[in-house]
């Protein structure tokens, strides 16, 4: 049968529904669209139909791998410039997605992750050391430092490589080459052909970029090449010696290229606006800042940080997990039908659709998150919070197969930061009346967000 039309805007001769997306802030359209037309709608973007779903009863049905798989389609197709088979752009029949994921899921896994703790101490010393020395008067602006936080820690727990990003006035130049290249492939993915063909000297600048960051990835392995470390078992190191078991193959040199490339960009983002965004809402509702501080308190007291400590601290991760809830910095996962299927029991979904799961919908459903979905409450996590939620509720790493490698270290170091930021400073913000804005690239986080720390009485 051909099941019930799905609503959509009106559209218009030759761009279809492309005017209906904020050129810049494609995912607030996506929102707001969400509002008008409910949990789900379609939106003709020439090249194909995409299908926005915005509750957990469809999302549920979508996560479903047995009949659904991811899609690399919109910005992160035309990401694929840059990081090309790389695990995040790889088409799922690329054989370069097997064999890093096969050789990386236990090289990213928790045991390992926990081995990279004291690579993550030596970057947060630096941080807390250089808030500290500038005293309590500084604007410290969190997009920069924990950006800065956010590449060193790859750097050293990926490939003992220190970009040492705390020692520079500036933002490093790969940080701001790639936020170029996110806007102009942000762009690029909204306009149609034409549009792009004209566009040939933003095109030209980017490629300069990219050849920029590809240089760092490749002196990187140069340099790895040429002083081996046969001590260490980062990242770099497996890809330079994996031999894969389903296809007999290793990583060619440019693939290598690609993850590492990879790595910096799914992995810095992402983690510095989780760090935003949980500083954000534990300035915003005071009551929960406070707990934190209990908390670091009663585990630590005085005492430095160890790796044992990190699972103790229990409302922390709850935060956490809870600001990831409330608005993170992944806002749409994209996947299609692996054949032609009904969703919600009468909407027809083909596999040219690319079928988007809209994380906010998601993660605001009164019908799994309670009449407080709007709150910003970490205790709904705990005391079997987390356990009694139903499946597929909370997306924010994706999900099945192509869900994030780098969850368990992403996790890991955003409860290091706030243990070690709040067992010293007491945190406030600049701006005591700042009201969220969002910036938007590949990822959203709170934009101009600064704040000030002073050293905790009796905490010197
Ligand atoms: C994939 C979120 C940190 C590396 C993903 C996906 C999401 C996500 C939603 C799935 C994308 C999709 O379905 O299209 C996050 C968040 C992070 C985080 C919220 C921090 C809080 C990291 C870190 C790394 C990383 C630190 C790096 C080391 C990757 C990679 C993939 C991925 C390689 C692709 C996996 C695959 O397709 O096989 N991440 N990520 N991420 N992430 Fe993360």
């Amino acid at each position: 049968t051909e099941g019930e039309p799905i609503p959509h805007p009106p559209e218009r001769w030759f761009i279809g529904n492309l005017g209906e997306l904020d050129p810049d802030f494609a995912v607030s359209s996506i929102w707001k669209l969400a509002d008008v037309y409910g949990p789900i709608y379609s939106l003709n973007l020439v090249t194909r139909r995409s299908i926005i779903v915005s509750n957990w009863e469809l999302i549920n049905e979508v996560c479903d791998d047995k009949r659904f798989e991811k899609a690399v389609t919109g910005v992160q197709d035309s990401l694929r410039v840059f990081i090309k088979n790389g695990l995040f752009t790889s088409y799922n029949d690329e054989d370069e997605w097997g064999i890093a994921h096969r050789a990386l899921v236990p090289a990213f896994g928790p045991l390992h992750v926990r081995k990279m703790f004291s690579q993550m101490m030596d970057i947060m010393s630096q941080m807390v050391l250089r808030w500290d020395r500038f005293g309590p008067n500084r604007r410290i602006s969190c997009h920069d430092d924990f950006t800065r936080l956010a590449f060193d820690v790859i750097g050293l727990c990926a490939f003992n490589y220190r970009f040492n990003a705390f020692y520079a006035e500036e933002l490093i130049p790969f940080a701001n080459q790639l936020s170029q290249v996110l806007i102009e492939t942000g762009r690029r993915t909204n306009r149609t052909e034409i549009q792009n063909a004209l566009a040939f000297l933003s095109k030209k600048e980017m490629m300069d970029n990219i050849n920029s960051m590809w240089k760092v990835c490749d002196d990187i392995v140069a340099d790895r090449r040429a002083n081996p470390r046969p001590d260490v078992d980062d990242i770099l190191n497996v890809m330079l010696s994996a031999k894969d078991p389903v296809t007999g193959k290793g990583f060619t040199d440019e693939n290598i290229r690609y993850q590492l490339a990879t790595f910096l960009v799914a992995g810095h983002d992402t983690s510095a606006g989780t760090m935003i965004f949980l500083f954000y809402h534990l300035l915003k509702n005071p009551e929960t800042l406070q707990k934190c501080y209990a908390e670091v308190d009663a585990v630590l007291g005085d005492r430095p940080l160890t790796m044992d400590d990190v699972p103790k601290l229990k409302y922390i991760e709850a935060a956490m997990k809870e600001a990831l809830r409330f608005l993170g910095p992944i806002s749409l996962i994209t996947r299609r039908a692996k054949e032609t299927t009904m969703i919600g029991g009468k909407y027809k979904v083909e596999p040219t659709d690319s079928i988007s799961l809209n994380l906010k919908g998601l993660h605001h459903d009164p019908a799994v998150w309670g009449e407080d979905c709007d709150e910003f409450r970490p205790d709904r996590f705990l005391n079997g919070g987390w356990e009694r939620l139903p499946p597929n509720a909370w997306k924010p790493f994706g999900t099945g197969a192509r869900a994030c490698i780098g969850r368990y270290l992403a996790e890991q170091e955003i409860i290091i930061c706030m243990a070690m930021v709040l067992q010293r400073f007491v945190v406030e913000m600049a701006d005591p009346d700042y009201e969220l804005k969002i910036k938007s690239t590949l990822t959203i986080k709170p934009d101009e967000f600064d704040i000030k720390v002073r050293r905790r009485p009796g905490k010197d």
